[in-house]
C-alpha cells in the first residue's frame, strides 16, 4: 500500500476496503459501493508543501505524488501527463461578460485529454497488480487515453466503444495498437459487453466509474489549477459531465489541497450537463442519489453517458462545494467552440466546449457575477472530432487564384 494511503471508503456504507491494486467496488455494496481513497493527511501536509512544490523539478501529474495511490518506485508510463497550461482569457472573459477567466487546456496532454490523468494512474494500477493487458469501455478519450498511456507503460489494451464514437478517436485507438472492439449500440451497451469481458479474461479493470483510483489522477488537475494560481483559490470552476468522475475528480482535487493546508478554501463547482443526455443534471435539481437511464441525444459524444457510473461521488463533490449544475444545449455548445476558438486560440471538442456553454449561461443569468474569478476546463482537444468542430466552423473562403477576386469577396471579411 503507498505510504499516504489509508484504506479505501465505500461512499455506499462506509465500510473501509483493503486498498489493494486490484480492488474495484464494495465487498459489501457491490457495483454500486464505489470505493474512495483516504489518505493520512498528516502525512501528506509534511510531506507535500508550498516549498516542496516550488522546489519540485517534474512539471507533470507526478509532482503530486503524496497525494495519489501510487507507490513511488512503480514504473509510470512513458509520456508526460498533466501540467497543462492555464491561461487567463481575458478575451473570452469580455464576451461572457465577465472579468477573471481562466483555461486550463487539458486537450495539450499527450493523447489529447484530461483522461490521460486517469489512466496513467490506472496503468500504473495495474502493474502493481501484475496485470499484462488493461481494458475499459469508453465514449472515446478513456479509451484513447488507455491505449496510448498503457503501450507506452508495455501494457496490452483491449478497448469498448460505442459504434459512434468519433473517427480522431478511433485512429488514436488502433494507432496505439489497442484491440478495439466497436459495440453496436450506445455507451451503455459497450460498458456492458466491457465488464463481461474482463470478468471473463481476468483484464485489468479502467472503468472509470468503478475504479477507485480513477478520480485520484482526475483531481491532479484541480490541483494545478491551485498551484499556477499561486494557491489563490476561483471563485468557479467549470467542467463537464458525462460519468461524473472528472467533476469528481475535480471537487476532491481542491479539497484535498484544502485540508492539506495549500489553500483556504475550495471553489464552487459548475457541473455541466448537455440538455440531450443529463440523469445527473436531473437527479442534482431534485436532490436526490438516483437517477434514471436516459437515451443520449447530442453532439457532444463523449458526455453521452446515460447510465452515470459514479453518480455518488460526482453529486456530492458538486453540492459539497456549493456549486450547481446546468444543462447547455447542442447549439450553445457549438458556440462556445466558436468563441472559445477565436478568442483564446484553444480547441474544444464538443464535450469540453459544454463546460465553456455552461460558463456562459451562468454569467448570463447571473450564477457567476462578473467579479468574480472562473476557471474553464477544456478536457479534450478539438481535433479529435474534426466533424463536429467543422459544424461549428462553417465555411472558409471559396475562390479562384485571382486577387481581385480575392479583395472582393476579403470585403469586410477581415472585421468579422
Ligand atoms: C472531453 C470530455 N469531457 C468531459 C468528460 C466527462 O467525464 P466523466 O465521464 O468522467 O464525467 C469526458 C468523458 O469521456 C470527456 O471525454
Ligand atoms: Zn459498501
Amino acid at each position: 500500500m503507498p505510504r499516504h494511503v489509508v484504506a479505501l471508503q465505500c461512499t455506499v456504507c462506509g465500510r473501509a476496503a483493503e486498498p489493494t491494486p486490484a480492488a474495484l467496488t464494495c465487498p459489501s455494496c457491490g457495483e454500486s459501493g464505489i470505493l474512495d481513497v483516504v489518505y493520512d493527511y498528516d502525512r501528506v501536509r509534511r510531506d507535500l508543501t508550498r516549498a516542496s512544490l516550488a522546489a519540485c523539478p517534474d512539471y507533470s501529474m507526478w509532482r503530486y505524488l503524496p497525494l495519489l495511490p501510487c507507490e513511488p518506485s512503480t514504473p509510470r508510463p512513458n509520456l508526460r501527463v498533466g501540467w497543462t497550461p492555464l491561461y487567463r482569457a481575458d478575451g473570452y472573459a469580455r464576451a461572457l461578460g465577465l472579468r477573471n477567466v481562466y483555461v486550463k487546456d487539458d486537450g495539450q496532454n499527450p493523447t489529447g485529454s484530461l483522461k490521460d490523468r486517469a489512466s496513467a494512474v490506472g496503468v500504473v494500477k495495474a502493474r502493481e497488480a501484475g496485470a499484462a493487458t488493461v481494458a475499459c469501455s469508453s465514449t472515446g478519450n478513456a479509451g484513447s487515453s488507455l491505449a496510448g498511456n498503457a503501450t507506452a507503460a508495455g501494457l496490452r489494451s483491449v478497448i469498448f466503444v460505442p459504434e459512434r464514437a468519433p473517427q480522431g478517436k478511433l485512429a488514436q485507438l488502433l494507432l496505439f495498437g489497442a484491440t478495439v472492439v466497436m459495440v453496436k449500440g450506445d455507451y451503455e451497451a459497450a460498458f456492458r459487453l466491457s465488464a463481461e469481458a474482463i470478468a471473463k479474461w481476468d483484464w485489468y479493470n479502467r472503468n472509470a466509474g468503478l475504479n477507485p483510483y480513477l478520480v485520484e489522477g482526475k483531481k491532479t488537475v484541480a490541483l494545478e489549477i491551485a498551484e499556477q494560481l499561486g494557491w489563490a483559490v476561483p471563485d468557479w470552476v467549470a467542467v463537464s459531465v458525462g460519468d461524473g468522475c472528472t467533476v469528481a475528480g475535480v471537487g476532491k482535487g481542491f479539497a484535498d489541497v484544502h485540508i492539506a493546508g495549500l489553500t483556504d478554501r475550495v471553489p464552487r463547482i459548475l457541473g455541466v450537463q448537455a440538455a440531450g443526455c443529463a440523469p445527473l443534471y436531473r437527479a442534482f435539481q431534485a436532490s436526490v442519489e438516483r437517477f434514471t437511464y436516459e437515451p443520449g441525444n447530442t453532439l457532444a459524444d463523449s458526455i453521452a453517458v446515460n447510465v452515470p457510473r459514479n453518480p455518488l461521488k460526482a453529486l456530492r463533490a458538486v453540492r459539497a462545494s456549493g456549486g450547481d449544475m446546468v444543462t447547455v444545449t447542442d447549439d450553445e455548445i457549438l458556440a462556445a467552440m466558436r468563441t472559445l476558438g477565436k478568442t483564446t486560440g484553444v480547441l474544444a471538442e464538443p464535450a469540453a466546449a459544454a463546460a465553456f456553454a455552461g460558463l456562459a449561461k451562468a454569467a448570463a443569468t447571473g450564477l457567476i457575477r462578473p467579479e468574480e474569478v472562473a476557471v474553464g476546463i477544456v478536457t479534450g482537444n478539438g481535433l479529435k472530432d474534426v466533424r463536429s468542430s467543422l459544424v461549428a466552423a462553417g465555411e472558409p473562403i471559396h475562390i479562384e487564384p485571382d486577387l481581385s477576386e480575392l479583395e472582393r469577396a476579403l470585403d469586410g471579411a477581415l472585421e468579422r
